[in-house]
Parts: C-alpha cells; structure tokens; sequence
C-alpha cells in the first residue's frame, strides 16, 4: 500500500525545525568539516548511515543525516519505508527538507503502522540514497517472547564500538535500549586510551552547540555505531556525560565557571541530544513504551529533570535530606503512577546509575558508597522500595548503565537486617547491569589481578549481588516470556581493532513472581 503526502509528518517537521532555530545556529560558510576525514565516500551524502527509534504500535522514529557540500541550504529529502528490503510494495513515503538548524539531520515519526512488524525504510537526497535500515514496531497482543539488548557507556577513545556491531548482526531486536554516556564530552586523551590512534573530535571539552554536534558526528561515522542503528531501533535516555560528568539539574562535576552558564550548555548539548539520536522529542525525556501484555518499559531522567547536587560525603548532614532528589517530585509521582498501573507482566526500568545498595567499604575504603548513584539518594530511595513493596508490585527488573560492569544483584535495602541470600526473602526486585561498549573498566586502571580479587570481595561483602564483572566490554541480550527474565551477557574479545569476535560470559534468569536469580543451564 502506497500512501503519500502525510501532512501530519511535515508539521511535525516544520515544529522541530522551528523549535530549534536561532541565528546562532548558522554554519559560517567558510566551515570545514573535521570531522570529513572520517567519512567513508561511498556513502556521501548519508556518511551518518541511517537510524530508528521510539517504537510504539503505530508509529516509529527514523532518522538520517545529509552532510551538505555547501552550508546554510536548504535541503530535500525524500523517504519511504517497506514491509520488504527491496521496497518492491513502499508502504508509506513523503519529502520534507532539512537545513543548518538542525544540523542537516533528518526525522520523521512515521504512522499508521502496523504492530509487531518488520519494515525496511531509506532515504533520498541530492541525487543519492542512504543505505537501508531495518526497524520494528511494538506489539500490542501477547508474546511468546521479547528481547532487547541492553547497552551504555561508549567512548570513542577507549576504542572501537566492536559491542554494537556484534549486536548489529543479531536478527532484529524489539530495542536496542541505550542506558546513557552514548557520547563522552572531553577534550583528547583527557580519558581515554590514545594509542589507539582514535582522538576525540573536536580536541578540546565539548561546550558549544556547535562542539556537541560534532562529537555525535564524529561517534556516528563508528562502524559498529553506523550498523547497529542501521539494524534495531534505540531507545535512549541520557546519563551525565551527554552534558558533563556528573550532571545533575543546576551544575556538574566537570562543568566549571570558565566554561560559561551551565544553563546555556545543558541547552546546546540537549539540543545536539535531540538532533542526533532517533528519539521522539518531548519537552520531558522521561517515558513509558509498551511491549504488550508481556512488558512495560520506565525511561528515567536522573540526570537533568530532578536530579539535585550529591553530598560529598556519607556524614554529610543533608544526606537524608528528603528535598534531595534522583527523579524530582513530578517524575517521582509519574513513575509511582506507572508502577501501579502497569498491567504488563514484566515492568522495566531504564535506570541510569545502580539502584541496589552496593556496600564497597571493602575495595574502596575512601568510597564506602557511590554517592553519584541511588546509594546517594537514600529517602527519595526508600520511598520507591516502599511503593514497590506496599503495593505487592512484582517482576520489576532495573535495567542499569553507568557503571562499566556487569551485574545482577538481587535488590534489597539494609541487607545486613532485611536480606536472606539463601530464600531471597527481603528482595523487591531485580537489576542487570550492563557493561560499557568501550569506556574503561577497572583492569584498564589497575592489574586484572587486583579486579578479580576486588570482584570477589563485592561478591563476599554483598550477598545480593549474584554476579559481577569490572573486566570485560560489551551488552545485556535480554530475553522475556511469561515465565521468566533471562540476561546474557555477551562479551567482545578487543576493541582496539575495528571488529571482534565475542564470548558469553554469564547467563542468569528470574522466574515470574520471585526475586531469586538463578543460574541457566546453556
Ligand atoms: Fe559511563
């Protein structure tokens, strides 16, 4: 069925690019592209390949971006997707143009599909056509089955995103769901392995608007990058490093005065956010996308919605503050909401940083806790176990980033007085931790040795945590039935070559209405 002209498409359009235009964003006409050596020649004009997002049962986001030869012009881009690879019967199509405001990005939330379905979709401009992606919509009926893969933390410097490529050859995924650092914002060799010989674009700490778009550009031209997004459609949420280490609502770690209004830069680098990834741009980032019957999935922002400054220290008199929030009060109610409403049997939650209490007095005496993640927020903490426990709400799972490790902890608060590692009584829910596609892990700081030991020593100390690796790159492949959560983690052998091998390193599942991990038998 060929359906044209969908007016609805260009005014979605035409709000995204008016939303986003000022003067300041004009390219000078002099620009010269640094990030043009990267690109491979037989793509032009679509370097960036292509990209889809935001499934929902009707409607998906897909993405591309045309690098103009000459700046400030406006651009037309014809797209159209098919049930088939060979667009032998184009299901819908239609032309908008693109211009300097949106950095020559392109997206379109595409309609009136069908659920649960394959479509193939590609783009046409300046006499050229993309390469061809492959997404998939929502269910809305019962599934036998879901899967995901489950991601964070790519850094270009620390190597080749070799994790999304292998990711890349899986046949198609419900979600690709990102967890956040999907780019890194400093300047070179500031963190990251440079004898690679990948160097971060532009050189210095990205600030500017103009900064933030060529730090994606730059992350986009990634092999593994160009075909995982070319494969699956994302879901994303931003931790800190899509602004600054450490972000949270007013100010970051790394943001300091020199650097101008913190303001201005959460404004750029949200804008860049927007431009560059396949998401559906509301004024909130926080969200619910329904897998059917079988799943929920909670997007949480706890970096930039409610996210108030960490306290330095556990003897911080403020460390009980219940004014200190991860979510703020709206997001708070807005999840408690989904929670109970939910009648889906698995209820995901894409969490940024660990929610389960981590003890870590053991390996990191000046560090009992993470104060940058849950552990540093504990009454806003409190609260949501307590939601979850009064309401008898089960099989939730958090699904976490940050971290740079593997985990699966059964979570529980006060594990020293409420916990039982043998019945799993005291536990509320379960977390997977994905480990990082590229940034660094403990062993490439300190001897593996040393990591291993430090493994075992979480293991003894915490007896909810189940399985943990600080070692190895890679993702989460997430699959769910009716009857259980099973995490795989998938591991590459390298990443600084350009394309990997890859190993299984733990299996591990929950069933349906128990909160005790198991290990599977392959
Ligand atoms: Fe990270």
């Amino acid at each position: 069925m060929k359906i044209i002209q969908n007016l609805s498409v260009i005014a979605f359009i035409a709000v995204l690019t008016g939303a986003c235009s000022s003067s300041s964003d004009q390219i000078p006409d002099q620009y010269i592209d640094p990030v043009a050596s990267l690109y491979d020649p037989s793509l032009k004009p679509f370097y960036h390949g292509v990209a889809s997002g935001d499934p929902l049962p009707d409607r998906i986001i897909i993405w591309t971006r045309v690098t103009p030869e000459e700046m400030n012009t406006r651009i037309a881009v014809a797209w159209e997707i098919a049930e088939d690879p060979i667009f032998s019967s184009i299901y819908k199509s239609d032309t908008l143009s693109t211009t300097a405001h949106r950095d020559y990005t392109v997206k379109v939330d595409v309609d009136g599909l069908q659920p649960d379905h394959v479509y193939y979709y590609r783009f046409n401009a300046l006499g050229k056509t993309s390469i061809t992606g492959r997404t998939k919509t929502a269910p809305v009926e019962t599934k036998d089955e879901l899967q995901f893969a489950v991601v964070s933390c790519s850094n270009w410097e620390w190597g080749y995103f070799n994790a999304y490529a292998k990711i890349a050859d899986r046949p198609v995924l419900d979600a690709v769901v990102h967890l956040g650092d999907y780019i890194y914002e400093y300047g070179v060799g500031k963190y990251g392995d440079t004898t690679i010989g990948r160097f971060n674009l532009p050189s210095h700490e990205i600030v500017t608007l103009q900064d933030y778009r060529t730090r994606y550009s730059q992350y986009r031209t990634d092999l593994g990058a160009r075909r995982i997004h070319q494969q699956h459609p994302f879901i994303t949420i931003w931790d800190d490093h899509e602004v600054a280490n450490n972000s949270y609502t007013a100010g970051a770690q790394n943001h300091q005065q020199e650097e101008g209004d913190y303001e201005a830069r959460k404004k750029a680098a949200r804008q860049a956010y927007y431009e560059w990834l396949p998401i559906r741009e509301n004024r909130i980032l926080y969200r619910s996308i329904s897998f059917g019957p079988l799943a929920d999935l909670f997007m949480l922002d706890e970096r930039l919605e409610g996210r108030t400054k960490p306290v330095d220290s556990l003897s911080d008199p403020q460390y009980y503050d219940e004014s200190r929030t991860m979510l703020g009060a709206d997001q708070l109610q807005w999840f408690e909401n989904q929670l109970s409403s939910s009648k889906a049997i698995w209820k995901l939650i894409g969490n940024q940083v660990i929610f389960s209490d981590i003890d870590l007095s053991q390996v990191l005496p000046s560090m009992p806790r993470n104060l940058d993640s849950w552990d540093g927020y504990p009454a806003e903490k409190k609260q949501i176990k307590e939601h979850i426990v009064n309401n008898r709400i089960r099989d939730v799972v958090f699904l976490t980033g940050d971290t740079h490790a593997s985990w699966a902890i059964e979570v529980a608060t006060d594990v020293a007085n409420t916990y039982d590692p043998i019945t799993s009584r005291g536990a509320f829910a379960i977390e997977f931790g994905a480990p990082s596609i590229s940034a660094a892990n403990s062993n490439e700081r300190t001897a593996t040795e040393e990591v291993k030991k430090s493994e075992l020593t979480l293991l003894n100390t915490n007896p909810h945590i189940k399985y943990t690796n600080n070692r190895d790159h890679g993702y989460i492949l997430l699959t769910l039935t009716p009857q259980s959560a099973t995490s795989e983690w998938y591991y590459v052998e390298t990443l600084r070559q350009e394309g990997s091998t890859e190993f299984k390193g733990e299996t591990l599942t929950v069933q349906r209405g128990t909160t005790s991990i198991r290990k599977l038998q392959d």
